[in-house]
């Protein structure tokens, strides 16, 4: 079994959810171990050969736990198989769901430093109805000035297939 570390950072749930379904489907021979990116500080990466690092974007930006550990870790990261993703709504236009020319992606690679062996942008999850008011409005208003009207219901964006896809290619690693 291969000792796998998935390293979440996640507000409402979507980037936990990808990265449980990762784990799943790798199972057969990996040994994966989830863990919030708030008890990131308790992990000791050398026990790990293949390491997932999944981030959501909120308001613009990945949470900047993310970003430190990515650029506290860079060097120890380098020697591990590693799959990097970011959760975002943006990566639903499909002119902007690939690493290359996701904007947060970019933004993230760029800040960083961080070169994973596998990249990926994976569209998230809204459900407005979780949110607060403010959030909601700044969420629609978004929406509205992208040509899109969006009620309060949830809306799946995430390709469940593409996750799957992924997967099969972290394994194969
Ligand atoms: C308050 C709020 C702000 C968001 N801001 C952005 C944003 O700036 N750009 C974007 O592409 N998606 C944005 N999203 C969409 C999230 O990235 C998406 O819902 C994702 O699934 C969240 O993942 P998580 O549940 O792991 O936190 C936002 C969502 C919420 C609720």
């Amino acid at each position: 079994m291969i000792k796998t570390l998935a390293l979440y950072s996640s507000v409402d749930g979507q980037t936990k959810r990808i990265c449980q379904r990762i784990g799943e489907h790798i199972k057969t021979d990996h040994d994966v171990t989830l863990i919030d990116i708030y008890n990131a500080t308790a992990v000791d990466l050398a026990n790990y050969e293949k390491v997932i690092l999944g981030g959501s974007v909120r308001y613009g930006k990945h949470r900047p736990e993310f970003e430190h550990f990515l650029i506290e870790q860079e060097t120890l990261l380098s020697t591990k198989k590693t799959l990097l993703f970011s959760v975002n709504a943006t990566a639903r236009k499909t002119n902007k769901c690939l690493p290359s020319n996701n904007p947060y992606f970019i933004k993230l690679k760029h800040k960083t430093g961080i070169h994973a062996d596998i990249e990926a942008v994976f569209a998230g999850k809204l459900h407005l109805a979780n949110n607060s008011i403010f959030d909601r409005f700044m969420i629609k208003l978004i929406f509205k000035m992208s040509g899109e009207q969006i009620g309060n219901g949830e809306i799946q964006f995430t390709d469940w297939g593409q996750v799957d896809r992924i997967a099969t290619e972290f394994q194969q690693l």
